[in-house]
């Protein structure tokens, strides 16, 4: 089983979006009894609510399934109960480090790292502009699973 964990700071727009859209991929393709899928927050300020209405119209327009969804923060335990721990930008893995104190099996990476572009996934929450979100984690996430098969690990 492989426990993938995608974390964004307020576990409200990227972090559940990229869930909910690698979910639906490994699924596609008929994996997705292969892996367990969560996302967190680095952020207390969202805990307990539900995805942004802008997330979710945005997973709704591409057909990705969605299930009930509460914001929920990373802690210490997630680093030893997932195997990826995959932020979406810089600051956000600074503030999983601050959280999991080290990453000594070297499980945290962003997202866009796995892709050519080796950026931030900008925060849509201040942007507004969900569609370039969509775009970059679709492109992250099949480059993310593609790491995968080439590793062996699927
Ligand atoms: P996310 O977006 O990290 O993609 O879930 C945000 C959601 C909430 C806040 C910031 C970013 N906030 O400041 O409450």
């Amino acid at each position: 089983m492989i426990k993938v964990l995608f974390v964004c700071l307020g576990n409200i727009c990227r972090s559940p979006m990229a869930e909910y859209m690698f979910k639906d991929l490994v699924k596609k393709r008929n994996i997705d009894n292969k892996f367990i899928i969560e996302s967190r927050a680095t952020s207390s300020e969202e805990i307990g609510n539900d995805m942004d209405i802008r997330a979710k119209r945005k997973l709704s327009e591409n057909n990705i399934p969605i299930s009930k969804h509460t914001a929920k923060k990373l802690t210490i335990d997630d680093y030893y109960n997932f195997d990826y721990i995959i932020g979406m930008e810089k600051a956000n893995i600074i503030n999983i480090l601050r959280i999991i104190k080290e990453d000594k099996d070297e499980k945290v990476y962003r997202l866009l790292d796995f892709t050519n572009k080796k950026k931030d996934i900008d925060d849509p929450w201040y942007t507004n502009n969900f569609d370039i979100t969509y775009n970059e984690l679709n492109e992250g996430l099949n480059s993310f699973l593609t790491y995968l098969i080439e590793k062996g690990e699927v």
